[in-house]
Order: structure tokens, then sequence, then C-alpha cells
């Protein structure tokens, strides 16, 4: 099914259809329609296209106007300044329009037009290791890019290259063959054990490596075994991918967050791949022997004294690092996945290694043009002082505690603005809201950007924050259990006040923003619509009585202002991997 144009699309488009009649020359010209403070719209094209055929905008601007009319869409067109074109709707026509909206399950919003193949790497911690903060932002843009590419069609797969391979395997695995049982089998513990478990074999190990020269030579044999296949090696290092995704799974959980098991592909899925991507790369010429390694050079990278910095393929002991997992695993998304995008969601510390890697695999012929590879670097989540988050003593802060504590305050806010919700539903919403808290302060911020974890301004329910977005959506949905038999019904006939118009206005961007945000890989275009919604949506509610509105038909048309807001608040939060509970 064609999505339903929005308003706005309409407008623009008999615009266009305008400046083509009144300037031929100028050919399928885009006027640039905006939403506006003056008029509803604003269109601006006709100044550079005026300036570039050497016209007079005003005059130009002028001739559109004459050549519009669509009396049923267009209440007052005007030209003003140099030759802006102020443009006002009209009632029937954005109330026609919200309604066909409303019609439709997926509220206007288009699918992409040339969909393809998304391979998405996000959500990759590291095994026998806490998740810190750090962690939490690949997650959750993640996990909210992969719902906006969804719904607009285009294919995702999810990767979560999560680092279960290296050298410290063989200090882990040797200190477990010493001491046996140690770690207890993946399926008798829960989250929280296992990760105690693995933080003290961790310890415990690291201690004997520090301290014992012959444990220290034993356990780089033991590598040596790992690396060459040895069963008996190979098993105990599965027990701590086991035992480790047990503990990422609870705490996925606890971020809401669905992660499959067959898209957990870590570091070491890549194994068997290695070595013929370096030789590969060193049959072509892309990588050269250096000082006994296998390693690639850029022009532009440069380090200190002004030495070249190399992409090292291949160390010169022969092992093989994260650089070339990430080359084998450009051949596997590209060559098996079929991928025509490469998203990467990683710390923008990281951006030099995958610049070096993408340009590493776009000379060996394993990126061509038609495939593009993406890092959405992503900025670093500072604490209350400006400074990386740690925790009073220096400690990074675990994430698990974070999402704890985000739902204890939430909970809080809830109990304090609870009527009728018993124990049991303060908490279940407490960790809707805490999370979603979370998850939005994440997300309002551009990627790129460093923000401040600061949970007293993430549940506060004045702001821009995801308590107020649910708390809006939770009081649309109050009013319309209250409306008794009292259905929404869309009134085209009914005139509007300045408050639903803005509302309706708003609402009819959503496709819109939400292709963009799709698009861009731009979440918090997403998270600054929905903000703006509810406070439209307030506005509204307090200037425009609903249930006891002048007239029936006023009711009706706006319990579906209210219920168009709500689907809309609902669908975007949703989007963005947040609940907006019924009540709260
Ligand atoms: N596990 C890595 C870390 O914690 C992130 C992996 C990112 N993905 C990748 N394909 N390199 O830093």
């Amino acid at each position: 099914m064609a999505s339903v144009p929005s308003l706005a699309a309409s407008v623009n488009q008999r615009v266009a259809d305008a400046l083509s009649a009144a300037l031929p020359e100028a050919g399928a010209a885009d006027p640039l329609l905006r939403r506006s403070d003056r008029a509803d719209f604003q269109a601006n094209g006709m100044l550079a296209l005026a300036k570039k055929l050497k016209g007079n905008p005003r005059e130009l601007a002028t001739q559109v106007v004459e050549r519009i009319t669509a009396p049923e869409l267009i209440k007052d067109i005007e030209v003003s300044g140099p030759g802006f074109l102020n443009i006002t709707v009209t009632d029937t026509a954005l109330v026609q329009t919200l309604a066909a909206r409303a019609a439709d399950d997926r509220l206007g919003v288009p699918y992409a037009e040339n969909p393809g193949t998304t391979v998405i790497d996000y959500a990759q911690p590291n095994v026998a290791k806490e998740m810190h903060v750090g962690h939490l932002r690949s997650a959750v843009i993640g996990d909210a890019l992969r719902h906006l590419l969804d719904f607009t069609g285009e294919k995702t797969i999810g990767r979560h290259h999560i680092g279960d391979w290296g050298t410290q395997f063989g200090m882990l695995i040797q200190y477990l063959i010493e001491n046996p049982g140690e770690l207890a089998p993946a399926e008798d513990v829960d989250g929280e054990q296992a990760m105690s478990n693995l933080n003290r074999v961790y310890k415990a190990s690291r201690a004997v490596f520090d301290a014992d020269e012959e444990f220290k030579e034993r356990a780089r044999k033991r590598v040596v075994a790992l690396q060459s296949g040895d069963k008996e090696t190979l098993d105990l290092w599965q027990r701590f991918v086991d035992e480790s995704k047990v503990y990422f799974y609870s705490v996925f959980e606890k971020l809401d967050m669905e992660i499959r098991d067959d898209e957990i592909v870590g570091e070491s899925a890549y194994n068997d791949m290695m070595a013929e991507t370096a030789r590969l790369l060193e049959e072509s010429g892309v990588a050269v022997r250096s000082e006994g390694a296998l390693v690639v050079f850029f022009d532009d990278i440069k380090g200190k004294d002004d030495q070249p910095v190399p992409l090292i393929v291949q160390k010169a002991d022969g092992g093989f690092g994260y650089a070339a997992s990430d080359l084998s695993a450009i051949r596997n998304r590209v060559f098996d996945l079929q991928a025509t995008t490469l998203l990467y969601v990683v710390d923008v510390r990281q951006s030099l290694h995958f610049k070096m890697v993408f340009e590493t695999a776009r000379r060996a012929g394993w990126l061509g043009d038609e495939v593009t590879a993406h890092n959405m670097g992503y900025g670093t989540v500072l604490g209350a002082d400006g400074k990386p988050f740690k925790t009073r003593a220096g400690e990074t802060v675990r994430l698990e505690d974070l999402l704890d504590e985000a739902a204890q305050r939430a909970a809080e806010v809830v109990r304090e603005k609870a009527q009728d919700l018993t124990e049991e539903e303060i908490q279940e919403r407490g960790a809707q809201v805490g999370i979603g808290a979370v998850k939005y302060a994440d997300l309002s911020t551009s990627a790129n950007r460093d923000y401040k974890f600061d949970l007293d301004q993430m549940v506060s329910l004045n702001g821009d924050t995801s308590v107020y977005i649910q708390y809006a959506h939770a009081r649309i949905k109050s009013i319309l259990r209250k409306a008794g038999d009292a259905q929404p019904v869309a009134h085209a006939e009914l005139p509007l006040a300045p408050a639903e118009r803005a509302l309706g206005l708003h609402i009819d961007q959503f496709a819109e923003t939400v292709a963009d945000a799709a698009a861009e890989y731009a979440p918090h275009k997403l998270t600054a619509y929905l903000y703006q919604l509810a406070s439209l949506y307030t506005t509204f509610y307090d200037q425009c009585p609903v249930l006891k509105a002048d007239t029936p038909a006023q009711v009706e048309n706006r319990l579906f202002l209210c219920d168009i807001t709500a689907r809309t608040l609902h669908k975007g939060m949703s989007l963005l991997g947040i609940r907006t509970p019924e009540r709260l």
C-alpha cells in the first residue's frame, strides 16, 4: 500500500507545480517547504532559484501565488520578505490528512525506496569481563537503529562481535585446569553469580600469573594449545564463553533488549578465515612484511615523529589479532551475508581502527562501490564532574548497578504520582520508566557527542526526558478510558483551535521524521520530535477541554487527536526501544 502523503508533502507538490508552470526553465525545482512560526509553512525555494536564473525572487513568488488554486487545501498564501511564501492550510485538509494517517498501521511512514541488507555490529561486550557504561551506548544506539531500519523495510542482520579470543584466555584456562571447580556450570548460575564467578577466576588467575613465572609459562603454552584447536583447551574456553553469555543475557534483559543467540558471533568465529585473509592481502600486495609482521600502510595515517602507523594483520609471532578478525568479518558479511551496508556502532576511540580496516578492505576489493561501510562512533559517557564516568573509588561503573539504580529512582517517581497502582505495578513501571530514561538520555544526544550521566535529570518529570513523554502518553490513555461511549472520530468540518492546529501539524511530520532518522542513523531526531509532540499535547490539554468540549462532535474530534497522538508517541518510542505503559 502506498503510504498516505503528509499535508506538508501535498502542499509542497502544489507549490512545485505552480513553480514549474511559472518558470518552465527551472525544471522540477523544490520549493523547500518548512514548518514556520509565522504561518503554517514557509517556502523559500524561490530565492535561490531566482538568483540562479537572474530573476527577481519577489516577482517569481508572486507568479507562483497567482497560479495556485487549491482552496480546499490552502487557506492563505502570501509573498513576504525578499521572496518567501507564507502558507496557511485549511483546518479541513489538516483533519482529513490526519484521519487518513490514522487509518494506516504504519502511521504514514513510507518504506525506503531501495532497501538493502545492513549488517549492524552492536552490543559487543567481552567474555569474562564486566559490562560497563561504555557498552551501554553501543547496545542502546544499535538496538534503536535496528528498529528504525527494520521499520523502513531494510533487512537487518545483527552481529555482536564479542571479545571472546586472545592471549588472556591462556591464563584463565590454565588456572581453571589447575583449580577445577572454580567455575560452576553455566546452567547452574544466574547472571550475577556467573559474573562474580568470572571475576573471581579472573582476579585469582591474574594474581598467580603476575607472581609465578612457571605459571606464566604454562599459560603461554595454553595459548598455543588454544590456537591450535586442542580439544580439552577449547572445551574449557567454551565454558568461559557460556558463563559469560549467561551474564550478558541477564544484562540485556534488564535493558529490555532482545538479543539472539545466532547473532552473537564473536572474534573467535572468524578463526578459520584468518590465515586466508592474511594470504590474500599478502599476495595482492595490499599487506607487506615489516619486521616479521604482516602490515598495511597508509599515506595519511602517521603517528609520532611522522612515522607511518600500520594496521597489523599478523604479528611477528604468527598470531592474529583484532584487525584480522574484523577484516575476515568483512569478507563474511559482504560475500556470505550479502550486505549492502556495514554499520558498526563502536566507541569513537576506535575510529582509526575502522578507517584502516575499511581502507584495507577496499584495496583488497572486498568492499566495492556498492557496499557502504560506516562506523557510528559514539562519544563517552561522562560523570557529573564532566570526566569519564567512574565510581567514587575511581573504578569503572558496572552497567548493572547503574540500571538497577535507574529503576529504583524511577520507581520513586512513579510511586509519588501513583494513584491506583499496586506495589508490584509500581516496580514493573519503575523498571520500564528507569530503563527508558537511561535509553532516552543516551539517544537524545547525537551519538558522536559525549553526555553526562545524570540520573536526577534523566528521571525528571519536566524536561526533555522519556518520563515526560511516557506520562503524556499515559495521560492520554487515561482520557480515552474515561471517555465511556464517546469514540475518537475525525470531524473535518470543525474549526480548530490554535493548539489543535499546532498539534496536528506536528503529527503530520511523523513519517518524514522517522524516514530521516533511519536514513541518517540519527535517533536523536526522533527523540526531539517526540518531546515536542508531548509538549504540544500538554499545551493542547491545557487549552482544549476534551471530554467537556462544547459539542459531542468536538468531543469526538478531540478524542481523535488524543488517540492519534498516543499512537504516534507509542510507535515512536517503540522504535527507540522504549516502553510506553498504559497507566502510570
Ligand atoms: N568488543 C569490543 C570492545 O569492547 C568492541 C567490538 C566492536 N566491533 C568490531 N567489529 N570490532 O571494545
